[in-house]
């Protein structure tokens, strides 16, 4: 008998990595919607408690949860030999998430009843929460709820705006749980208590220029453009306003990020220098090609005729460009090398005139293009130099934005 291969996933650095979050599932016809979101959370690394309330098992059966969580599924209050399954819940997760949100929940939570096991492990647990509300039009609009909802985010719980759209109903109107993309987003965001750059607006450069040849054939690079990405999204859930400007990566735009599509180093350029002057820090992350062809051809360079000689022309260096025309902006830029790291970065610090360099050899293991970790080193106008150890691109993104907020409380007039 021939041999099935067993393939083992390999080891997926999720960001959500060594957390556990608690999934409430309440009874709504968008209950079905929480699977979902269970498996994403669970793929990116999370340990999920699903905890369903008795209505929502009337929509789906708990051992659909069990299945994609892994995790027995808490249904009950009164459990002979789990009573404290609402203390302990409440201990161990990082955040809560009830999606779908019923108006029966949210009354609930408003006044703080608790009257099963959902209910009282919210109010039992410390921890970030995150409601979703989904429900009929009519019930969305009704004062009752209307009061409940601003009860609930006038005490600093996160309540998301529900959709507009198709009811269940078949009538069109505002009540639909959000999209999936919005969800995921706004639990992210809710995960960062710290809102140390709201009001602040951040350009963010990612991923790789292109630059054509002739129409068929372009030179780039190995830019993935995952850094930037968790750049933006950090800034996002910092409280920043973003706006990523990105070349193309294949990577979906980041929800809640103004999004900014180019191709060569001249879109960029153009892209950037547009937006510099409304912006308060600029963190450029991309790979911008360093060299472009002088001339493009305007048809395909044909095969069959010997030798081909590429004549390259020096790209137009954004980041000294802009550095040197600010107006209290923050500047940061990257510098990725093969050697020599740190003298490189120095030079590129100080000679465009940089506030903050993340340097990084693409060289090392786990570092650089395409992977979900990097390992980099902070350098400052002020000769500090901070090496990190090799982090995730979501937790050295939140160390530079930690370098980026001292530099602008530490003297540097605030933008
Ligand atoms: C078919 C059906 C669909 C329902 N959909 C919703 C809904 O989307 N949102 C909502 O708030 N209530 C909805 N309800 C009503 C709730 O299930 C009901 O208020 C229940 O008591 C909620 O309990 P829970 O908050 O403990 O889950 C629906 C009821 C039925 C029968």
């Amino acid at each position: 008998m021939k041999k099935t291969d067993v393939h083992t996933p390999s080891a997926h650095v999720g960001r959500y990595a060594g957390k556990t979050f608690v999934l409430g599932v309440t009874g709504s016809i968008a209950a079905y919607k929480a699977v979902s979101l269970c498996r994403r959370l669970k793929a990116e690394g999370a340990q999920v408690h699903v905890v369903m309330t008795r209505a929502a098992e009337r929509f789906v059966g708990p051992l659909t949860f069990e299945v994609i969580s892994g995790n027995s599924v808490a249904t009950g209050l009164f459990v002979s030999g789990n009573e404290m399954a609402h203390l302990n819940l409440a201990e161990i997760a990082d955040a809560i998430l009830v999606a779908p949100a019923s108006a029966h929940c949210l009354g609930k939570m408003a006044h703080g009843l608790a009257d099963d096991l959902l209910s009282t492990l919210v109010l039992a647990a410390e921890c970030p929460l995150l409601l979703v509300p989904a429900m009929d039009g009519g019930m969305w609009d009704h004062p009752a709820v209307r009061e409940n909802v601003r009860i609930l985010r006038a005490r600093g719980v996160c309540v998301m705006e529900s959709d507009t759209g198709p009811l269940a109903s078949g009538r069109i109107g505002k009540g639909r749980l959000p999209d999936e993309e919005t969800i995921l987003a706004a639990f992210s965001s809710a995960l960062s208590p710290q809102k140390d750059f709201q009001g602040r607006r951040i350009l963010v450069t990612a991923g790789p220029t292109q630059e054509s040849l002739d129409p068929i054939r372009y030179i780039s690079n190995r830019s993935t453009g995952k850094m930037g990405w968790a750049i933006a999204e950090v800034a996002r859930d910092r409280g920043g306003d973003v706006v990523l400007i990105a070349g193309p990566t294949g990577l979906a735009p980041v929800t809640n990020v103004t999004w900014v599509p180019v191709v060569t180093s001249e879109e960029m350029h153009k892209a950037v220098t547009t937006r510099f002057a409304d912006a308060d820090i600029l963190i450029m992350a991309a790979a911008v090609a360093d060299f472009r062809p002088a001339r493009k051809a305007p048809g395909k360079v044909a095969k069959g005729q010997g030798r081909f000689v590429l004549d390259l022309e020096p790209t137009p260096d954004i980041l000294g460009d802009l550095a040197e025309r600010r107006s209290g902006q923050i500047v940061v830029g990257f510098a990725a090398e093969t050697g020599d790291l740190l003298a490189r970065a120095r030079r590129k610090l100080t000679g465009k005139n940089l506030d903050l360099i993340v340097a990084n050899d693409v060289t090392e293991p786990g570092a650089g293009f395409g992977t979900e970790t990097n390992r980099v080193t902070l350098l400052d106008r002020a000769g500090g130099c901070k090496a990190l150890p090799l982090l995730s691109k979501r937790d050295v993104a939140h160390r530079i934005l930690d370098a980026v907020r001292r530099l602008t409380t530490a003297g540097r007039p605030r933008p």
